[in-house]
């Protein structure tokens, strides 16, 4: 079989960390073969051209690829005119609803005494606060700036986003059943906490809250186990009771920040992948950004992308050589011997990519 996939290094290390997911798909062993096509979308890309997500990149992406992996963007602090976040872009335009984010512990002598983590983040992937409706106005008795943003959330998206979860929790149990108990970090039934804050928010977080509620209902999802947390007190108990979690699902703001957080949890941005899946799409990326503060020095950690090229063949119908791709990069991290700093070792892009590679 031959696969498709759209590339888009984008900024910063993104152009770094791409390939070494390339070069990792390429050494598969198998029948599985790749087709690779570079399109252009960041903002320096937008600098050169004014383009940050030229219109032949979503063409290509819808008409010829079976699948993409992104890289990451910059994306300025302040406004900058014409400019939009590329990614967000095509999560609306491919409308990949829902953003999968696993965040897995690897026991290894260097973090024996990390607390193991196996949870996974569904986030809300087209709404919430960052659909940008925002608008800045004079306020006359003061003459001082109120800035306002809008926060939309539909029973649409959020079913179907919740529906992403119990489905998830399902897929994770049955491939849970081949573990030994004593080496899983979730050993209960299924379960699928909902992240709101419908106590301030009763009208928007509480659609949320009540439709992913109401997805629980259907008889396919009897054996999953649903509960709610604030999702202040989300953060709390992830930091102190990471193990108290296996599907997390959350509106897209929250999910955003959960999932940075529970990257801190397994050690580091560098490890953690992404995929944006939709009913007729997947593009998968590594949850960190452009990282400008180590980008081009061949540090940046390549195993976000790399397990994120394994989510791809994941959602592609390809789990034994996610497997494979999953197996070699937790050989990698066991031995500690070949890191890059940010999970405490000295080795550069290159060499982790060169040693995940050995291990396939
Ligand atoms: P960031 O994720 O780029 O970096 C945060 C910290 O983690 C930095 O200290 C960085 O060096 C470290 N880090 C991140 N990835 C790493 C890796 N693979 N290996 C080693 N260390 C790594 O977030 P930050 O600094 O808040 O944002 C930088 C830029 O990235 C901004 O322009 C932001 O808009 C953009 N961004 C883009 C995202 C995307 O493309 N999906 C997501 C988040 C931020
Ligand atoms: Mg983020």
């Amino acid at each position: 079989t031959k696969l498709t996939i759209g590339l888009i290094p984008a900024d910063g290390i993104g152009k770094e960390v791409t390939p070494a997911a390339v070069a990792i798909l390429e050494s598969l062993k198998g029948p599985l073969q790749f087709d690779f096509i570079n399109l252009d979308a960041g903002f320096e890309h937008f600098q050169k051209t004014g383009k940050a997500l030229p219109e032949k990149t979503v063409e290509t992406l819808e008409n010829a690829c079976d699948g993409a992996l992104f890289g990451a963007v910059s994306s300025p602090s302040h406004r900058v005119e014409g400019y939009s976040s590329p990614i967000v872009g095509m999560r609306k335009r491919l409308d990949l609803y829902a953003n999968v984010r696993p965040a897995i512990s690897v026991p290894s002598a260097q973090n024996a005494n990390q607390t193991p983590v196996d949870m996974l983040i569904i986030r809300e992937n087209t709404e919430c606060l960052y659909i940008k409706q925002e608008k800045i106005e004079t306020d006359p008795a003061s003459s001082l700036k109120v800035a306002y943003a809008t926060r939309k959330i539909s029973e649409h998206a959020s079913r179907r986003c919740g529906k992403v979860a119990f489905e998830s929790a399902l897929k994770r149990d049955r491939l849970r059943q081949s573990v030994p108990l004593n080496q899983r970090v979730w050993k209960g039934k299924p379960k699928v906490t909902i992240v709101h804050k419908s106590n301030v928010l009763s009208i928007t977080d509480g659609l949320w809250r009540e439709t992913v509620r109401a997805v629980a209902n259907d008889e396919k999802y009897k054996n999953v186990d649903v509960n709610e947390q604030l999702v202040d007190s989300m953060v709390y108990r992830m930091y102190l009771e990471p193990q108290a979690f296996d599907v997390v699902v959350a509106p897209n703001m929250y999910g955003d920040i959960i999932s940075d957080g529970a990257a801190a949890l397994v050690g580091s941005l560098g490890l953690v992948p992404s995929a944006n899946v939709g009913d007729k799409f997947v593009l998968t990326e590594p949850v960190h950004g452009s990282a400008p503060d180590i980008a081009g020095q061949n540090k940046a950690n390549p195993i976000a992308a790399i397990r994120s090229a394994g989510l791809l063949l994941e959602h592609l119908g390809y789990p034994d050589e996610a497997l494979s791709i999953y197996n070699a990069v937790d050989a990698v991290i066991k031995e500690g011997s070949v890191l890059t700093p940010d999970v405490g070792g000295r080795a550069t892009t290159d060499q982790v990519t060169k040693a995940i590679m050995d291990k396939l």
